[in-house]
């Protein structure tokens, strides 16, 4: 059979990567895609040093690739949104597959580029957006059909999981750190994607979709970075038996879909709690299955590039296949996507920890538990930390049960207010994840 031609748009990091491991292991992926997988055209502004091209033929610019009728699959590896959903959407009118790395343009766009590419009849396939090498796309929307999932949750920045995880390990500086994994290629464009939560908001609201059946709904999710945790908080969550990892939760409940990315207290002793550096992990949770994880290298030029590749192969086996007879874009058939809501985050639930800076003296404490107690707002554990007292300060750090964080937000403006709570009261979700 003749050889599948792809265009690649973008020799960076993953486009290096994807074109290395194409050539690398032509023979394997051939074997598996019952032809072969060639690289006709390659758009990039500047050769990559790590690649090399031969005779593929380069151009400077990514509409000669989506415009080249000798071209079958496109794959987008420029980042952003602009120029990369218009080059998108140029390749669906023009008849061709589209394989992304891209959660950005997937997470914002990809409800308008599905709808495209159903009325082409081609597939936009997506695997490399989400935790890098790890197929979870893939496992949620195929290898869990059979379950109501309930609930996911992941690591899913290796940059932002690789500074938390230096700075605990090491006590190296944040910016040290963020500039290494911009070094090693992991870090966005813009690492206030990363440091902010964004990046994993991306990925975050695709993988609810896959896993609710619910459209891309990017603008809904709550967002919160890493920038400003102490290494107080890291030390303290140590003592009470747990570690602060940035998460992405998305939980289904009666009242709506819970779509939050925050840092998170997790018990130590999770699986989960225990992935450092650029790792990923995620963990689902299905009705029938229960507890599964996920885990393996969230960023990167051949991590990333082997889920481009898987794609690639997915689309070549699925050329002559009826359209209206693939897996669908989001896992649920389009006409079949649920309205359920996304919950705003005052009407989320989880446990939380709190620190307050007290005056030490008589009947704080009192007071503390009183405005919790008078929310319904029930304690878990409480440390007082006298040997830290400082300027007559005492901090105290509790962690409570599960409460809406309506209830908790009403807590805090309470304890603020108090005339021996100093500043502002730190807040930490906490999530158990059993
Ligand atoms: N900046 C991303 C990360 C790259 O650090 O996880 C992979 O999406």
């Amino acid at each position: 059979m003749k050889p599948v031609k792809v265009g690649i748009c973008g020799l960076g990091t993953v486009g290096g990567g994807t074109f290395n491991v194409l050539k690398r292991n032509a023979e394997e992926i051939a074997r598996r895609a019952g032809r072969g997988i060639e690289v006709a055209q390659i758009a990039t502004r500047h050769p990559n040093p790590k690649c090399d091209t031969g005779a593929t033929s380069i151009t400077a610019d990514v509409l000669d690739v989506v415009n080249n009728p000798e071209i079958d699959i496109v794959v987008e590896l420029i980042g952003g949104y602009t120029l990369a959903k218009e080059l998108v959407l140029q390749a669906i009118e023009n008849g061709k597959h589209v394989v992304t790395a891209n959660k950005a343009l997937i997470a914002v766009h990809g409800n308008e580029i599905f709808a495209k590419a159903r009325e082409k009849g081609v597939i936009v396939a997506f695997e490399a957006s989400v935790a890098g090498g790890i197929p979870v796309i893939k496992a949620i929307r195929e290898g869990l059909a059979g379950n109501r999932i309930n609930w996911l949750a992941g690591i899913i920045n290796g940059t932002g999981n690789f500074i938390l995880t230096e700075m605990r390990e090491k006590g190296r500086t944040f910016e040290d750190v963020l500039k290494e994994a911009q070094e090693l290629g992991y870090a966005e464009a813009d690492p206030t994607f990363d440091v902010e939560g964004i990046d994993a908001a991306h990925k975050l609201t695709i993988l609810a979709s896959i896993a609710f059946g619910i459209p891309l709904q990017f603008d809904k999710a709550y967002t919160e970075g890493i920038a400003r945790l102490t290494t107080a908080d890291v030390n303290y969550a140590e003592a009470l038996g747990y570690r602060i990892k940035h998460l992405g939760v998305a939980r289904r409940t009666d009242s709506g879909i819970e779509l939050r990315v925050h840092p998170t207290l997790i018990p130590a002793d999770r699986l989960i709690a225990n992935v450092n550096g650029v790792m990923n992990a995620v963990m689902v949770n299905g009705d029938a299955v229960g507890s599964t994880l996920y885990y393996g290298a969230g960023a990167g030029m051949e991590p990333t590039a082997s889920a481009v590749v898987a794609d690639l192969v997915d689309v070549a086996r699925a050329l002559t296949t009826d359209p209206n007879n693939r897996v669908p874009h989001l896992a649920f058939q389009p006409d079949s996507l649920s309205d359920h809501p996304i919950l705003p985050i005052s009407a989320c639930e989880s446990a939380y920890y709190l620190r307050i800076q007290a005056k030490d003296h008589p009947g704080v404490l009192a007071q503390v538990a009183t405005i919790l107690s008078e929310r319904g707002i029930n304690i878990e554990s409480i440390m007082q930390k006298e040997a830290e007292v400082q300027d007559g300060l005492v901090p105290v750090i509790l962690v409570t049960h599960r409460v809406v964080e309506q209830r908790i937000d009403d807590a805090i403006a309470a304890l603020e207010a108090l005339e021996d709570v100093v500043g502002q009261v730190v807040r930490i979700r906490v999530e158990q994840l059993n």
